[in-house]
């Protein structure tokens, strides 16, 4: 018998796989309910606080690449992450105009990342962890500890309990569970500061180019310094 965290993995890669061939192969305009062209304002406004030193970023969950885009365009040098080949396609596609961006697009599975250890000063996922957190959340925050630099952050933005649009109980084996995960901010705090120092979590949207209104989203800043 297979464990419930394995038939996770699979049932995931399947479900993103076989959602994006629907997503961008019934029509080449389509985008995801989430899609934005720009930075979400809260986190613009966080990465340009930062300075203008250039950071090694972490884009993970990347999907169609338009946020690790956007921050590579801040002269950021960043890595954008997805477990779904179609979306890294699409990422690649997304890409082709910008050929002076320090960008890469790469396959790797958050929850057991073949990239290399204290590679980044910030990761951003917005979108990942609340489809993944139900079953692999320990498997996920200990590659983020391994890939962040100490004191490095992890930008975290999650859907919100407040949101009653986008709940869906998906069956994996013999679980339900709520995918993708609304949280509160006491859920994050919860989770997160065993392993965090906890900056900041505020409430936020998922900013879109597509849905209005947008999605009400938690967004977390949370340092590595543990
Ligand atoms: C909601 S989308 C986020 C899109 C993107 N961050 C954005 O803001 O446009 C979630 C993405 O996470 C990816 N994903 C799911 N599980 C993953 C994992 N274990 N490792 C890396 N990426 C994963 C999915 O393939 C999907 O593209």
């Amino acid at each position: 018998m297979i464990e419930a965290k394995e038939q996770f993995k699979i049932w995931n890669l399947k479900k993103w796989e076989a959602k994006n061939k629907v997503m961008y192969e019934v029509n080449a305009e389509n985008k995801w309910p989430w899609f934005f062209d720009e930075l979400d304002p809260d986190v613009e406004t966080y990465v340009k606080g930062l300075g203008p030193d250039i950071m090694d970023v972490l884009d993970l969950g990347t999907c169609s690449g338009s946020q690790a885009i956007e921050i590579a365009r801040l002269g950021h040098r960043v890595v954008g992450t997805d477990v779904a080949r179609s979306a890294l396609l699409e990422a690649i596609k997304a890409l082709k105009p910008y050929p002076e961006l320090s960008l890469r697009f790469v396959l790797d599975d958050i929850t057991r990342s073949k990239l290399e250890a204290d590679s980044f000063d910030l990761i951003f996922d917005r979108g990942c962890y609340h489809s993944i957190c139900c079953f692999q959340h320990g498997e996920y925050v200990s590659n983020i500890k391994r890939l962040l630099r100490l004191n490095g952050v992890l930008l975290l933005k999650v859907m919100s309990s407040d949101e009653d649009r986008y709940t869906s109980y998906e069956k994996v084996g013999d679980s339900a569970v709520q995918m993708p995960f609304h949280f509160t901010q006491e859920e994050i705090q919860d989770v997160m500061s065993p392993h965090f120092t906890v900056s900041s979590v505020e409430d936020s949207f998922f900013y879109s180019a597509v849905i209005d209104p947008p999605a009400l989203a938690r967004f977390a800043i949370l340092r590595n310094d543990k």
